[in-house]
């Protein structure tokens, strides 16, 4: 009777009605060699009242590469727990501490880079330098810095971290310079904060990569590394015209160029 309600079953890769004949004719059941390790069912040895039939506990669940998806028993391990304490990120997985506080590190270089941008701004307003082109460029490049400090503290809560500000040092508020002149200066000033915000930018990234954490080292290279090779050729070119057209009447015209460009931020 058993046997008969059993029989309706079918094996991947097998068919139960000839196991069966072959267990009856041997006493006893093992499974044959063409029994697909995928199988979801498996049979036992023969028993006194016939033969049991059970789940596999091996074949399918057997995880290779680890990804095969098993959702309601890997959902019990410790790390898909959600946290019930207080100020304890729900969202966060995987985002080690060290990629935590250098992002807060970098959004720390990005606003002290703005703050000098706007000292230049106020400096090159002011109404006996008048170089209104120079201070439109650092006022937008003050922005656009903020503009990246305020994106790495959009991930940092993005990824459950916690945006920790640091002192921002004070700039300095004249760049004036007895033989570059201040436009000159400044830009010179200008190309090496940009190199630095690069190299910091490099050791995010490599932070992120020691850490095993690609979707920190991808935000960082489709965000940031780009642009900051750009912005680093642009301001090395104006560097350039600077010393090309020397002090004085030509810098007028520098500034006239800068004042009527577009987006011209860095
Ligand atoms: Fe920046």
């Amino acid at each position: 009777m058993f046997l008969e309600s059993i029989s309706a079953f079918s094996l991947q890769g097998s068919n139960l009605g000839s196991l069966l004949k072959s267990a009856s004719a041997n006493g006893s059941l093992t499974p044959p060699s063409c029994y697909s390790s995928s199988s979801s069912l498996a049979l036992s040895r023969k028993r006194d009242d016939g033969f049991a039939c059970y789940a596999s506990s091996r074949t399918a669940s057997m995880q290779l590469t680890g990804v095969v998806f098993q959702p309601f028993e890997e959902v019990k391990r410790d790390d898909f727990m959600v946290p019930v304490v207080p100020n304890v990120s729900l969202a966060r997985q995987r985002f080690i501490e060290e990629c935590e506080a250098a992002i807060n590190e970098q959004i720390n270089v990005e606003y002290n880079v703005s703050y000098v941008y706007h000292s230049m701004y106020a400096y090159f307003d002011r109404d006996n330098v008048a170089l209104k082109g120079l201070a439109k460029f650092f006022k937008d490049s003050s922005e656009e810095e903020r503009d990246h400090a305020q994106k790495l503290m959009k991930y940092q809560n993005i990824r459950g971290g916690r945006v920790k500000l640091h002192s921002i040092l004070m700039p300095p508020a004249d760049f004036d310079h007895a033989e570059k002149g201040d436009a000159l200066y400044a830009m010179e000033l200008a190309l090496s904060l940009e190199k630095l915000t690069n190299e910091k930018l490099l050791k995010l990234h490599s932070v992120a990569d020691s850490n095993n954490d690609p979707q920190l080292s991808d935000f960082i290279q489709t965000e940031y590394l780009q642009e900051q090779v750009e912005a680093i050729k642009k301001v090395a070119e104006y560097v350039t015209q600077l010393r090309m057209v020397g002090k004085g009447h030509g810098v007028w015209h520098f500034d006239q160029m800068l004042l009527h460009a577009g987006d011209g931020a860095l």
